[in-house]
């Protein structure tokens, strides 16, 4: 949880650009618990990026939302010193890799508030494409979002 936190902290203009505010004390505990409707833990999934010891980036993902063939990945985040360099596609690239093994999963979903442009840009690189979907802000959020899809592709197995 403290190593969470700490990430979280360290990516202060992302909380600005989606939020308006800094990120708050109790963050991680939040990117912990946050459930849709319907959901239950079993389907939540909080994954760190290390180097070496330290947690650098954290991504989280629910299993079977809005529909049991789609996975949502919430948050992707990077601490600011490590964003840039290539770490966000290759963290991108496993989370996928790991989702592949997800039998029942065919399309990795996502929403970006329409205020954080670098997201729009990444995302879009990465091969994820706008559905057409704009869901209205959510509590917090100072912006709308756009949702973005993916085909899940997977290594043929051998
Ligand atoms: C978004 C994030 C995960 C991307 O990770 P990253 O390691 O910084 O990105 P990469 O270095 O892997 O960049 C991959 C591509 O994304 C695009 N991209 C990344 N940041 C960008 C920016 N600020 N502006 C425009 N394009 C950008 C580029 O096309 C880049 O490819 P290139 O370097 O060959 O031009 C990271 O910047 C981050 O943690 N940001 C804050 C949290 C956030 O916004 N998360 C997404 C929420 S939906």
């Amino acid at each position: 949880m403290a190593a969470l936190q700490g990430v979280l902290e360290a990516a202060p203009a992302y909380f600005l650009t989606v939020t308006g505010l800094p990120p708050g004390d109790a963050e991680a505990q939040s990117t912990f618990t946050a459930l849709p409707p319907d959901k239950t833990y079993s389907d939540k999934f909080v994954w760190g990026l290390y180097a070496g010891e330290s947690m650098i980036g954290c991504a989280d993902v629910i299993r079977g939302y809005p529909v049991r063939e789609k996975a949502v990945l919430g948050l992707l985040l990077l601490a600011e010193p490590w964003q840039h360099r290539g770490l966000g596609s290759a963290f991108a690239a496993l989370i996928e890799q790991v989702i592949g093994a997800w039998p029942e999963i065919e399309r990795l979903r996502l929403g970006v508030a329409v205020s954080n442009t670098a997201a729009l840009a990444f995302w879009r690189k990465l091969g994820y494409r706008e559905t057409g979907e704009m869901k209205p802000p959510q509590p917090g959020i100072v912006a709308e979002l756009q949702v973005f899809e993916k085909p899940l592709r997977r290594s043929p197995t051998r």
